[in-house]
């Protein structure tokens, strides 16, 4: 016998905290909007219940706690009355799959960021009356990422929740530094979030450094003092999050004279408390270790990507992930956590 088959056959549960659902519905509105090849991907791809719960049984997933991806439910510039519809809408079918599946699904709700009145709404309705596990939230929402001020009655709200927040990277949408003339500026939302570097697709290399923007502006803004009771997971280990802590650091106290301290081992504090990274995409076998200078076992979650990582790959990576994790984690209860011990602490959160 293998020993990835004694590890796996030994573990009682896996749950899935990152992985999507695709309504006809969504399909359509973004098609519609003109996302149908989404962030530079060939398409948006096929999905079903039933196939789900396929991919579940083959990749020995219990539990899938669902989202909705990238671009979200905020289409349109100004289009507040249908992003609050269409996060309805996903936020209903979602919960009626948790209402029909209890034990195999649940669900992050999404929100019609930037609209903040409508998000408070959709919040307190999926947290209230839908038995959400808790609240997916972009990298960015029309170029505001998590952190800003803007976004503080949200913020402040889930708090008071002690909610957690799935953070999912989208196409990025940001100032240039050195040609603000055509910068979609922070508080109005003239552009569509489709900007796509050097015609590769944003998820294969901009979605990586779309997570580190968005958590650098959560420790940048002190978001993360300010609000200790809101928990975080973070797609893809991190994504280039990581290598990124000693530099902006450095940059907190040498040049941005922020009225409090950022330093590695304040964020290490902060992750220990409030953050957990997920493992999807290709983070096994090398991509995990950048993460552990950071955090240990306590704070990495399963994720497969399902059905933007199609059901056969989800199979293969899931074989790397069980060939490398015993040289990573050595011990039994680490491993366990990894795969469901840390997301059922977060799901009993919610
Ligand atoms: C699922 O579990 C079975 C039985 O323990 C094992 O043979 C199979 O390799 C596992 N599949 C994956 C993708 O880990
Ligand atoms: C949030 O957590 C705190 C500390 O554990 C607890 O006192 C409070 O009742 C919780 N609030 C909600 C709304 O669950």
């Amino acid at each position: 016998m293998r020993h990835w088959d004694v590890i796996v056959s030994m573990l009682a549960m896996v749950i899935d905290v990152h992985t999507h659902f695709v309504p006809q519905f969504w399909r359509e509105a973004t098609t519609k909007a003109g996302f149908g090849k989404p962030d530079g991907m060939p398409g948006i791809p096929a999905w079903s219940e039933e196939a789900h719960l396929e991919l579940m049984q083959q990749a020995n997933i219990s539990k899938a706690i669902l989202s909705i991806t990238s671009p979200g439910t905020y289409l349109i510039p100004g289009g507040y009355h249908e992003a609050r519809r269409l996060s309805r809408k996903s936020n209903e079918f979602a919960a009626d799959l948790k209402r029909r599946r209890p034990d195999q699904f649940g669900f992050w709700a999404v929100l019609p960021l930037p609209d903040v009145e409508g998000s408070l709404v959709e919040l307190a309705y999926a947290l209230d009356h839908l038995n959400a596990d808790g609240v997916v939230i972009f990298t960015n929402n029309h170029g505001i990422y998590p952190g800003d001020k803007l976004f503080e009655p949200v913020f402040h709200e889930l708090n008071r929740r002690n909610a957690t927040i799935f953070i999912h990277p989208t196409s990025p949408c940001i100032y240039n530094n050195n040609n603000d003339k055509d910068a979609p500026g922070q508080h109005h939302h003239a552009k569509q979030q489709i900007i796509q570097f050097q015609s590769y697709p944003n998820p294969m290399l901009e979605f990586f450094f779309e997570s580190a923007r968005a958590i650098t502006n959560l420790f940048l803004t002190n978001t993360v003092n300010t609000f200790p009771r809101i928990s975080y997971i973070i797609s893809h280990a991190g994504g280039a999050f990581p290598p990124s802590v000693e530099r902006f650091s450095y940059f907190a106290s040498a040049l941005l004279d922020l009225p409090f301290e950022v330093t590695s081992d304040s964020v290490k504090e902060v992750f220990a408390r409030q953050f957990y990274f997920d493992l999807a995409g290709l983070t096994f076998p090398d991509q995990i270790y950048g993460l552990l200078r950071y955090v240990g076992a306590r704070r990495i979650v399963y994720g497969s990507d399902f059905p933007y990582t199609p059901g056969k790959d989800v199979v293969g990576i899931a074989g790397v992930v069980d060939e490398g994790i015993a040289g990573v984690f050595p011990d039994q209860f680490d491993r366990e956590n990894i795969f469901s011990g840390n997301a059922e602490t977060i799901l009993a959160r919610g």
